[in-house]
């Protein structure tokens, strides 16, 4: 083989080597341009019969070939193997920013807010919040609130007694009940505390009330009381439309008007303005003197009010709710809407 037809092979030999696209067609390239029978191995093994002038140059030519093609193709073979591990790389990739099934997100019940969102306006003027138990005396719910043994709300038919009691029987101070509202804690946490008080009370509270759209048998109250030494109705007027705004916008309009509750004197029950209408709110008064005897503080020394409002309520007016019992459905679809 002459010099030139050497080259030429050389030339062809290299394209193939890198024409190659994968390994396999490498390996291909390799044994026909470089194996037994590839035209250099030939021509490598005609040497001996070459003209001895000839034998060193084509020798050596032929030997460089060797050299520059073995070295092409382990060039080419790790390309293409890096090649491939990219590839493998590539497919093998983990996205750890891409969203997994995280679990659903929970949130506090719309009550549980409603009663925090409530504590946290009268905390921010200075009031703390206290709860109280669910399992009543009769003396704590009724009798240090100013109502006698023959109060109408005191009969079966309105409140959940544990022990059954005869009907005709009067419900005396020891009787154990489930606490139709949260005001016996005014009672309890005046006994406990000296004056000043200023307190806000939720809690969970029970009657024979039958389940429709607007009751339940079990509710949610708020009980707020304020006792200080020259504490006035304005004093109670300005705390309860400061909440009403806080608590249903700062365009809120409040009204108060006559009511009776046995603990307070006067009484009042407070409407407020919300979507073009007067809603009656809750019901609030200047505490009754008898109370502040039965706990022990001396009507002399001291004047207060105290106020008390329905979660329910409250949530539904704020939110548009129609039915009491989507609270207690446990219907995520309307439990949802409240985050
Ligand atoms: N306890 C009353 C009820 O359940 C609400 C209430 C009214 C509480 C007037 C008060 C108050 O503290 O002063 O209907």
């Amino acid at each position: 083989m002459d010099l030139e037809r050497l080259a030429g092979v050389i030339r062809d030999a290299r394209a193939r080597i890198e024409a190659a696209s994968d390994l396999d067609e490498l390996s291909a390239a390799e044994s026909e341009t470089l194996g037994r029978r590839s035209e250099i191995a030939v021509a490598r093994s005609g040497i001996g019969r070459l003209a001895p002038d000839r034998r060193r140059d084509v020798g050596r030519a032929i030997n460089e070939a060797v050299g520059t093609l073995t070295a092409a193709v382990e060039d080419r073979r790790s390309a293409l193997q890096a090649e491939a591990e990219n590839v493998l790389l590539e497919q093998d990739r983990i996205d750890l920013t891409l969203p997994y099934g995280r679990p659903a997100r929970g949130t506090h019940h719309l009550l549980t807010r409603t009663m925090e969102d409530v504590c946290d306006v009268f905390r921010a003027i200075g009031y703390e919040v206290a709860e109280g138990p669910e399992l009543e005396l009769a003396w704590y719910n009724f009798d240090a609130l100013n109502t006698p043994p023959t109060h109408p709300s005191r009969f079966e038919s309105d409140t959940m007694y544990v022990e059954p009691f005869d009907d005709r029987e009067r419900s005396g101070p020891d009787e154990l009940l489930l606490r139709t509202q949260t005001s016996p804690m005014q009672a309890r946490f005046m006994e406990k505390n000296p004056p000043p008080v200023y307190v806000v009370v939720p809690g969970r509270v029970f009657r024979t009330d039958t389940w429709d759209a607007t009751h339940s048998p079990v509710f949610h109250q708020i009980e707020g009381l304020a006792v200080d030494s020259d504490i006035t109705f304005g004093d109670l007027k300005g705390t309860l439309a400061y909440f009403a705004r806080e608590f249903f916008g700062v365009s809120a309009r409040t009204r108060f008007v006559p009511h009776f509750f046995p603990f307070t004197e006067p009484s009042a029950e407070m409407l407020v303005w919300f979507n073009d209408e007067w809603l009656e709110m809750l019901g609030c008064g200047m505490v009754d003197p008898n109370v502040f005897e039965a706990v022990g503080y001396d009507p002399a020394e001291v004047t207060g009010f105290a106020f008390g409002m329905g979660v329910e309520r409250l949530a539904m007016v704020r939110h548009g709710i129609t039915d009491i019992r989507h609270f207690y459905d446990s219907d995520l679809r309307v439990l949802g809407q409240f985050r």
